[in-house]
């Protein structure tokens, strides 16, 4: 089965492309480093061809609301238009638990996302899940405050990335269903004890700083929006077991 995975050279999507390989499939990798562009389209349809399903792990880096509600809404509609193009019956998007609730600056992105594909009738299925152990590499490459690394005062219970590909690929090697159940981490942290645990463990020295976010968006990362409700299904690797899989 020929699987394209949208964002496969990022944090998920790399993850996805050994997870489509592992599972017996082929994976079509598309990033603009592969040349295509998912917001200008150029090469989209021809990467599409042949495909059963595509997964979407594409990203902005943007937090503006503007550009990450301008990002994954012209990448959706540039997806399903190049897929009913090519006849590819499965579109996979993922989002991220409460992001919908919270609908600020880049969570107003994944907000808009979800609800261009739940005005389609079919053909498409979404799953969301909390912040993955990555995020808090993510947060280190933008934070740094000349000799301090800013972190937002946040509230997670991050998961895997590797097992959100894993269940990203067997979703998509079956038939479209629409919402999927969430998948959320094995247990809460608070997010700037996950950036100082990952600087200790990457060997950097720097002191991390709490930084209270004004509005929505911080308020959602701070009063638990993001966190998993009772009884989500939870993944199995800790924030710590991930750490030690890191080298320096
Ligand atoms: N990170 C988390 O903790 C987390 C948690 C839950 C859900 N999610 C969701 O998971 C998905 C992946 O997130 P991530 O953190 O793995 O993203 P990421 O590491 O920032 O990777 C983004 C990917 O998108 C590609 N991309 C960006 N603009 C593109 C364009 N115009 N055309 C083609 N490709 C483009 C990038 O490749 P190029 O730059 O080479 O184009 C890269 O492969 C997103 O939908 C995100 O909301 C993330």
């Amino acid at each position: 089965m020929k699987i394209v995975v949208a964002g496969a050279t990022g944090s998920l999507g790399t993850q996805v492309v050994e997870a489509v390989r592992a599972a017996g499939h082929e994976p079509v990798s598309i990033s603009r480093e592969t040349g295509v562009d998912l917001i200008s389209g150029v090469g989209l349809t021809e990467a599409l061809r042949g495909a059963s399903a595509i997964i979407d792990a594409s990203a902005t880096s943007s937090t503006s609301t503007k550009a990450s509600i301008e990002f994954f809404t012209t990448v959706t509609r540039n997806l399903l238009a190049a897929e009913r193009a090519a006849g590819v019956p499965h579109h996979v998007a993922i989002s991220i638990i409460g992001a919908a609730k919270v609908n600020a600056n880049y969570y107003a992105g994944k907000a808009a996302q979800e609800e261009i594909l739940r005005a389609e009738p079919d053909g498409w299925s979404l799953l969301r899940t909390t912040q993955f152990h990555e995020f808090a590499r993510q947060l280190v490459g933008h934070g740094k405050l000349g000799p301090f690394q800013g972190v937002p005062q946040m509230r997670s219970q991050p998961v895997a990335a590797t097992e959100v590909a894993a269940e990203l690929v067997a979703i998509a090697s079956g038939d479209p269903r629409g919402i999927e159940p969430e998948l959320a981490g094995p247990q809460e942290e608070k997010m700037s004890d996950l950036v100082r645990r990952y600087l200790a463990a990457t060997g950097q020295r720097r002191p991390v700083i709490e930084l209270s976010i004004p509005g929505a968006w911080g308020r959602g990362m701070r009063d638990g929006s993001l966190l998993p409700k009772a009884g989500t299904r939870r993944g199995r690797q800790t924030f710590d077991e991930w750490l030690a899989t890191q080298s320096r």
